[in-house]
């Protein structure tokens, strides 16, 4: 594996492949191998960060490896030097890098350009580093997901939304989206998916009907939050107690942090829930180095 740029582009046998792994390295932390040792990773953000960041910047140590972080701010890409430019420096000097940002556009150029393995750490399309430790969470947690009612309760077309969709379709299990319908998935992208396991629907009762999993993230991602329209939407699709009797008996709660209590999920919800959603926080720093072990070493 050269890159990740997306859970889209990822086949079963690999995303089984990288959780395998992030289960061994969470095993073994403290005394795996070092296969970064002696590598520079640089850590491209353009958005705020508290989980990916930090679990990249000790993933890369505990790997032997060193972060370099580079906020847009501190750099010449914040100043309008574009990517293209950006990624054939770094490629000569760095051995990898981590990508923060808006356009999935970037990443990809970025990959294209710089000759050195390229991680999406979240853009506006996808968040597959997340996905990894979700999935991951839910192993740990259930065992499996084959046979799971998997429900998203919020945006029907946020990066994570998208990120689980595609989990859905290489996966097989069966997702439920409740959205409301100005915020459902457009008609091409599920043209794209071609996932008859995903079903959508404005209710979000019947969304959560049975399932195993329910998963929830801001309504607002990064760069909306001025959309105040777009929230008031969501009023009836917040995770909350109500919401959750309709779930199996036995269900657990994710959501990618950071939460808006109140908002997307009740306080009271989060806090019975913290145990497995810290937990899913906390994978992050294992399946990332599961990816970075898989995308290390080689170079243009
Ligand atoms: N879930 C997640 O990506 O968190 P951060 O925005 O804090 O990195
Ligand atoms: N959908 C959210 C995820 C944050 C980790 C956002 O993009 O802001």
């Amino acid at each position: 594996m050269k890159h990740l740029l997306s859970i889209q582009e990822l086949d079963a046998a690999t995303i089984c492949q990288l959780l395998d792994s992030a289960i061994e390295l969470k095993a073994t932390r403290g005394h795996h191998a070092t296969p970064l040792t002696g590598q520079t990773w640089a850590m491209l953000f353009t958005k705020s960060s508290t989980r990916t960041r930090v679990s990249f910047e000790v993933g890369i140590r505990e790997l032997g490896g060193f972060p370099m972080f580079l906020s847009k701010n501190d750099i010449q890409l914040g100043r309008g030097e574009p990517i293209r430019d950006t990624a054939r420096v770094l490629g000569r000097m760095v051995h990898g890098a981590i990508i923060r940002t808006f356009d999935q556009q970037d990443v990809v150029e970025f990959s294209q350009l710089s000759g050195i393995p390229t991680i999406n750490a979240l853009t506006d399309e996808e968040h597959p580093c997340q996905i990894l430790a979700d999935l991951l969470t839910v192993r740990e947690k259930l065992g499996t997901w084959e046979g799971k009612k998997m429900a998203f309760i919020g945006d029907g077309f946020s990066n994570m939304t998208i990120s689980w969709m595609w989990a859905a379709k290489h996966l097989g299990f069966e997702l439920h989206v409740g959205c409301p319908a100005a915020y459902a998935p457009p008609a091409e992208f599920l043209e794209k998916l071609q996932a008859p396991n995903v079903y959508l629907t404005t209710d979000p009762a019947s969304a959560v009907r049975g399932a195993h999993v329910i998963n929830t993230d801001v309504w607002l991602s990064m760069g909306q939050e001025d959309q105040k329209e777009k929230e008031h939407a969501f009023g009836p699709y917040q995770v909350n107690a109500d919401l959750l009797q309709h779930a199996a008996a036995e269900h657990i709660v994710l959501h990618c942090l950071p939460a808006y209590r109140g908002k997307e999920i009740s306080e009271q919800t989060l806090e019975a829930h913290a145990e497995t959603i810290f937990q899913q926080a906390e994978n992050r720093l294992h399946a990332q180095k599961a990816i970075l072990v898989a995308v290390a070493g080689w170079k243009n």
